[in-house]
């Protein structure tokens, strides 16, 4: 039975609280009025685990049946029959595009797919050792400088225009920073390709020969990124919200959004796979002492790509980039043992009682890494195709969160320092 109202009982008072319905019918306990009515009280909540910090119409996920959807649209028929530039206007815009609506979007990404020279003053900054994250995150930032940002959000036409520049530029931004690691000259989008044809184009051309778009990589890499689009308020998107909330423009916040994917625990989990099964094989293939390592608490190693938040059941990403791994390899005739690995890893993690109980499946970065390197991406560049793909839904989370009229996103917090103590000057301190 589902109710409308939660009492709760506190320092001989009951409050009530309206509890909501969301579509699928999941409930939340409106929980705006608590500090009011009650003379001061909070919730505690470290990480948000049990807190829906707002209320979206974007992404549908079902952590324990393993659903994902967006917009309504479940992800295994976006991923089968969509591309990706078409998964960011659904994402962004809320429905599929018509036939006019979707050539004006492609053909105003395109007109927009190139960057300020004099961002490349910048890019020349850096050492050729640098993170491709961290060139991404500061480039994202430095756009502020060349472009106008949108913080203000009723003119819907500079809307449009910032939210088409960004999607133009933002890959040739990702290339670039592979480019600067190889120390290849600086190269731009063709407006022939496709999206997902440029980016291979971007990061693989090279001076002396004209780059030919495979199109088995051209496929896989559109599936990957329709499959990293968006996935509700995760660690990054929350971030670009939470920036956005302060009416920080749009590409400040994305800029945000690249830093907090970066972490081994988010996006960043995808190199660190990668990094894992290289260092399994190193030490002669042994699975079972990393599932060993990963279950022992005095151990930090944890099983990447293992385990999420949300997910209490198969990530469904996982399911579909799994036999995607499959095929691309068997198309572009690779043979990679990292794969073998993979594989026998995962057996043995979702035959271990550890893992079982503690409900941890492959998640989207388990298997993505394989098919990366299959195409010929260098692990350090892994994260930055999770942000491109990320990009729709950073934009559609943050025109949300400001078209909803957010209010600025400020928690509060449980104070457990010292009570009030006086100053005591050095001489006198023990
Ligand atoms: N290997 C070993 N043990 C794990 C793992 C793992 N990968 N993940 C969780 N656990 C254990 C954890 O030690 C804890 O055990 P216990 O109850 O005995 O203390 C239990 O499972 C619950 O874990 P948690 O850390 O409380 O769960 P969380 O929801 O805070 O963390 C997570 C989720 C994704 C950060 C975590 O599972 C993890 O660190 N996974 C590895 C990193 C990874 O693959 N990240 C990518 C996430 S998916 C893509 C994305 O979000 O970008």
């Amino acid at each position: 039975m589902t109710t409308d109202k939660a009492y709760l009982k506190i320092n001989n008072q009951e409050v009530e609280l309206p509890v909501e319905t969301g579509t699928e019918g999941e409930q939340a306990i409106d929980i705006k009025t608590l500090r009011a009515s009650t003379g001061g009280i909070v919730t505690v909540d470290p990480g948000y685990k049990n807190t829906a910090s707002t209320r979206s119409k974007i992404t549908y996920l079902n952590g324990e049946a393993g659903i994902l959807r967006y917009r309504g649209y479940p992800i295994e028929e976006l991923a089968d029959k969509s591309t990706f530039t078409e998964v960011a206007y659904l994402l962004i815009y809320g429905e599929l595009p018509d036939k006019k609506t979707f050539d004006k979007f492609v053909a105003d990404i395109k007109d927009k797919s190139f960057v300020n020279e004099e961002m490349k003053n910048i890019i020349d900054g850096f050492p050729r050792s640098a993170h491709p994250m961290g060139i991404l995150s500061s480039l994202t930032g430095a756009m502020t400088a060349f472009y106008r940002d949108v913080t203000d959000i009723s003119n819907k036409e500079v809307l449009y225009n910032t939210i088409v520049r960004t999607l133009g530029k933002f890959p040739i931004l990702g290339a670039w920073a592979m480019r600067k690691r190889n120390g290849w000259p600086l190269t731009y989008a063709d407006s022939r390709l496709s999206y997902v044809g440029n980016i291979l184009k971007m990061m693989f051309e090279k001076p002396m020969e004209p780059y030919q778009v495979n199109p088995v990589a051209e496929r896989a890499l559109d599936k990957l990124l329709i499959l990293h689009a968006d996935h509700e308020q995760n660690c990054s998107t929350s971030t670009v919200r939470l920036i956005g909330s302060s009416h920080a423009g749009l590409y400040a916040s994305i800029s945000g959004g690249v830093s907090a994917l970066w972490g081994p625990l988010h996006g960043g989990a995808n190199q660190a796979v990668l990094e894992m099964l290289e260092q399994i094989r190193a030490d002669g293939g042994n699975v079972k002492k990393y599932i060993d390592k990963a279950k022992d608490k005095n151990d930090p190693f944890r099983l990447m790509g293992f385990g999420h938040r949300v997910y209490k059941n198969f990530d469904p990403r996982a399911r579909i980039i799994k036999k995607s791994a499959d095929e691309v390899l068997a198309e572009l005739g690779v043979d990679d043992p990292l794969l073998d690995i993979a594989k026998e890893l995962e057996q043995a993690a979702l035959n271990d009682e550890y893992f079982q109980a503690r409900k941890l499946y492959p998640n989207v970065d388990f298997y993505s890494g394989i098919i990366y390197r299959a195409l010929g991406i260098p692990v350090e560049m892994f994260t930055v195709m999770f942000a491109i793909g990320r990009l729709p839904g950073w934009i559609a989370q943050w025109k949300e969160m400001r078209e909803n009229k957010e209010p600025i996103g400020r928690p509060r917090q449980l104070y457990v320092g010292p009570a009030e103590r006086h100053y005591v000057p050095m001489e006198n301190r023990k």
